[in-house]
């Protein structure tokens, strides 16, 4: 049995179903006007090329109907015969008003260009942002409508009222919401990795809310920070149903996710600034400055953790750069290159929320000493706040260059206070 075969029993939600060239036409109303009309990819087994999927996933795209018709989202470009099946089993495509783009990421755009061929009248309606983005999925001039916070569409007995959520995860992120049926539709937002038979998440047998948290630490923790800024804009609205772009349509975990979300992304910064000193050292000697730098951060009133790196679990380095003010990397050079440990770090910064966050770097070294101005570079290219002086001392510090890393020290703890 494949896992996708017990992820949900059969709830008969299916109507509309007929069959297509080599798959199942079945959309799913969810609401007064609102029908499912995506594409289940049960046998993805990793997403955006390092995201393990045990379970695939569905590339939800849902058609709202009043007097008028919007498409919102379109699915990754080989199943756009399916999808087309589905809008055309509701309506016929040259009929179809409106195109929502809530974000132009492939797995979400890749029918445009042909719905547009097959749809000329329609219009495609995107956050201003995401306009460059349209513009280089279509590669032509076609019109484009854009619109800001609460703009609303009116489609003749119901209505959609955008919300831009920038970098939730995209920068062209946009939601809206239908009041009428009480539908957020939220992009990737509250999303996940799930397909199953059932659309709803009442009907998952897997753990949801632990895919859930791992949908969030994978794509939507790096952005805490915008996420976290934008979340207000869903306050005061009735939402009754959040409509995501994968995984089920949540009916009974709305309001528990869209509160998990609020709760993952408070600012863990607040209180007295913190610093994580982050080094390894294979003869003590990157160690020895590691110690003296956070004696100095210390004497200037800074809380710290010293943390020896080939013994910090990935998780616990994850949460300390996310509550850490700024981050000091002792690094050797070995080779000319900072030593594994040290760029493995350096790639957990991605997955949290780390821009604009102050740095420094320091080590001991041999005879290059390249390391250290390596992992500068990389911290600044990842929009860190980096001091701009390395500290570096040749083999094992000599008493004059301990003072020299103390007085460091201070004046990284005066870059920190900035
Ligand atoms: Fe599911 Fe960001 O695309």
């Amino acid at each position: 049995m494949t896992p996708s075969a017990w992820l949900s029993g059969s709830v008969g939600e299916n109507d509309n179903t007929t069959t297509g060239e080599d798959f199942t036409v079945n959309t799913v109303q969810i609401s007064k006007h609102v029908w499912w009309a995506g594409v289940k990819d049960p046998d993805l087994r990793v997403f955006d090329i390092v995201m393990p999927t045990q379970y695939g996933t569905t590339y939800n795209a849902y058609v709202v109907r009043g007097e008028k018709t919007a498409l919102i989202d379109t699915v990754k470009k080989q199943f756009s015969a399916e999808y087309f099946a589905k809008v055309e089993s509701l309506v016929p495509l040259d009929a179809v008003d409106y195109l929502i783009v809530n974000h132009t990421e492939p797995d979400h755009s890749g029918a445009i260009a042909e719905l547009l061929k097959q749809s000329p009248k329609l219009q495609i309606v995107c956050s201003g942002a995401a306009l460059p983005f349209v513009r280089n999925v279509l590669n032509d001039d076609t019109p484009l409508t854009t619109v800001k916070d609460d703009a609303v569409i009116d489609l003749g007995g119901v209505t959609l009222k955008f919300k831009i959520m920038p970098y939730m995860h995209w920068p062209d992120t946009m939601m809206e919401f239908c009041p009428e049926d009480k539908v957020l539709f939220s992009c990737d937002g509250f999303a996940s990795h799930l397909s199953g038979e059932s659309v709803f998440d009442e009907d998952t047998r897997v753990d949801l809310p632990r895919e859930m948290k791992y949908y969030f630490d994978a794509i939507m923790r790096p952005f805490s920070g915008y996420i976290r800024r934008n979340m207000p804009k869903l306050d005061g609205l009735d939402i009754d149903m959040v409509a995501p772009s994968h995984g089920p349509v949540l009916r009974k975990y709305a309001a528990q996710f869209i509160q998990d979300y609020r709760d993952w992304t408070v600012d863990k910064l607040a209180g007295a600034p913190r610093v994580t000193i982050f080094y390894v050292s294979n003869y003590g000697n990157t160690g020895l400055l590691a110690e003296a730098i956070d004696k100095g951060l210390t004497e200037a009133g800074l809380k710290t953790d010293l943390v020896e790196l080939s013994t910090c679990p990935v998780e616990k380095a994850q949460d300390l750069i996310e509550r850490s003010a700024a981050i000091l990397i002792g690094t050797p050079t070995f080779n000319s290159d900072a030593p594994r440990p040290v760029w493995d770090l350096m790639n957990l910064f991605s997955t949290v929320y780390s821009i604009g966050k102050k740095a420094a770097v320091f080590g001991s070294y041999g005879w290059g000493g390249e390391g250290t101005k390596l992992i500068a570079e990389r911290l600044s290219s990842m929009k860190l706040k980096v001091y701009p002086e390395t500290y570096r001392a040749r083999l094992i510090p000599s008493a004059k260059e301990m003072t020299e890393v103390h007085d460091f020290a201070r004046k990284v703890a005066e870059f920190v206070r900035e």
